[in-house]
């Protein structure tokens, strides 16, 4: 068994930006599990749906191609929250199991291994993995973060709207009974609130390296 990396955590946590990294110095594969979300969220705002529609959901998960998952509009704030509201249906997230298991059991590119972020990968689509991270940090902080990203792309939103957006993403994500964002009983926290990207990054690479000798 390749080593698995999981790093979950909230919205805006920096979570994607620390796996990401993570899995360049290793030499690991990465998989960012909310492009699946969002790409499906994408094809079903494309074609008029309003998320609802389970059969809908389901079919537009199973059409992903790779280049969905290149789109500029999968970074956009409205697909994030309809990403939100179609991964709370059971047969959405049943739908892009598979793919993200075999991604981690046999990593792309002959890999030596895989990081995967998301909401539930070290709770249900890696249970096993090697090392779990849950990344967190206040709803202020990640709220600065992401409006200060959406200005940057050109995205004219007011921080009272990103904050909002944040909280019923979180509460969605948190509430919800199909694979709720929780940490894993064995997950190592990491609250990046007071961090800059490089202290977050050392913080988290400290934590991984730790894992990964006691497995070898
Ligand atoms: O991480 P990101 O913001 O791109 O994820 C978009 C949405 O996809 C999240 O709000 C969450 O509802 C969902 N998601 C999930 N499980 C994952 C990854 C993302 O439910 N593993």
């Amino acid at each position: 068994m390749k080593p698995v990396i999981a790093v979950d955590g909230p919205t805006a946590s920096g979570k994607g930006t620390l796996a990401r990294r993570l899995a360049a110095e290793l030499g690991f594969a990465y998989l960012d599990t909310g492009g699946l979300y969002r790409a499906t969220a994408l094809r079903l705002i494309r074609s008029g749906s309003d998320g609802e529609d389970v059969t809908a959901a389901v079919a537009a998960a199973g059409g992903i191609t790779a280049t969905d998952l290149k789109d500029p509009g999968l970074r956009e704030e409205a697909t994030g929250n309809m990403a939100s509201k179609v991964a709370a249906l059971q047969p959405v997230r049943d739908a892009l199991f598979a793919f993200q298991q075999a991604f981690a059991a046999d990593p792309p590119g002959d890999a030596p291994g895989a990081v995967l972020d998301g909401r539930d990968i070290g709770t249900v689509v890696c249970p096993k993995a090697t090392a779990k991270l849950f990344i967190t940090a206040t709803t202020a902080a990640r709220g600065a973060r992401r409006h200060a990203e959406l200005l940057a792309r050109g995205e004219d939103i007011a921080l009272e709207t990103v904050l909002e957006d944040l909280r019923a993403r979180d509460h969605r994500d948190s509430h919800r009974a199909a694979a709720p964002l929780k940490p894993a009983a064995d997950a190592d926290l990491l609250d990046t609130t007071e961090l800059d990207i490089e202290a977050a990054f050392f913080a988290a690479r400290k934590l991984v390296t730790a894992r990964l000798a006691r497995q070898a």
